[in-house]
């Protein structure tokens, strides 16, 4: 992950929107919030240094690349090309301070480190010899609680307006994922504005498909060569219920 590189990119692609407020919403992300060192969660996907960036770039790219379906495409060119730049790039503009560092105990088996360690600290499970070591970890902090997609929807309106669409979609961009009681409401607001469902999608692809623990998934060529998958799974190859062996006695 180049963080450098991704600023770039992330400011070059802003700067393709004319709107007013733009600019001063661009330099209160660059000189007084942590988004461009942010993770993009604590455990789950990119949580590491720039996450939040390399997220939202995953997440433009994933939308961009709904243009080529063609149940997307009228639907997104109706959009338009500014809603398809702001949305994916500012939809998670809530995690700026939002997250912080904290230390978690955790056991490491690194052979230098138990050797090192007084007897007392070294102990043993299955997997072999281990010490417990304060590691620093992501939590959350949240220094804003005004919600999630509603929070970035108020960031960015305190510098520059949204179109309509432009704000149902971020405010409703986690999809089913909000409560139950809000399904109905999602619902009608997606046929309202469809751009709801693209940016939703766009955003679980990325977190889902793309994205790992500390990085983008890459594979090799000779794992893909060897029909690995980016995410790691199987595509249900392995799946024990689809390889049990049928029950005897009743052939057909
Ligand atoms: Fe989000
Ligand atoms: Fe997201």
């Amino acid at each position: 992950m180049n963080t450098q590189e991704n600023v770039k990119r992330f400011e070059e692609l802003l700067n393709q929107v004319e709107r007013e407020g733009l600019a001063q919403l661009l330099e209160y992300i660059r000189e007084k919030s942590d988004f461009y060192t942010a993770p993009a969660s604590t455990r789950f996907h990119l949580s590491t240094e720039g996450g939040l960036l390399q997220h939202s770039l995953n997440v433009y790219d994933c939308l961009q690349a709904k243009k080529e379906n063609s149940t997307w495409a009228c639907i997104l060119e109706d959009a338009g090309k500014d809603a398809l730049i702001l949305c994916p790039l500012l939809h998670d503009l809530c995690k700026t301070h939002f997250y912080k560092i904290d230390f978690k105990n955790q056991k490491t088996y690194d052979p230098e480190k138990v050797k090192a360690a007084e007897r007392w600290q070294v102990k043993k499970d299955n997997a072999g010899a281990f010490i417990w070591e304060s590691v620093p970890c992501y939590t959350v902090d949240d220094r804003v609680p005004y919600g999630h997609g509603e929070k970035s929807v108020m960031m960015i309106e305190q510098f520059m307006r949204l179109t309509g669409p432009e704000r149902f979609a971020i405010r409703w961009h986690m999809g089913f994922s909000e409560p139950k009681e809000l399904h109905l409401q999602l619902t009608q607001a997606m046929s309202k504005y469809p751009l709801i469902l693209a940016l939703h999608e766009a955003d679980q692809e990325a977190s889902t498909l793309l994205e790992g623990e500390k990085g983008n998934k890459v594979l090799t060529k000779a794992q893909a060569d060897a029909g690995e998958k980016p995410w790691g799974g199987d595509g249900g190859s392995g799946c024990d219920f689809q390889e049990a062996e049928p029950l005897g006695g009743a052939e057909d």
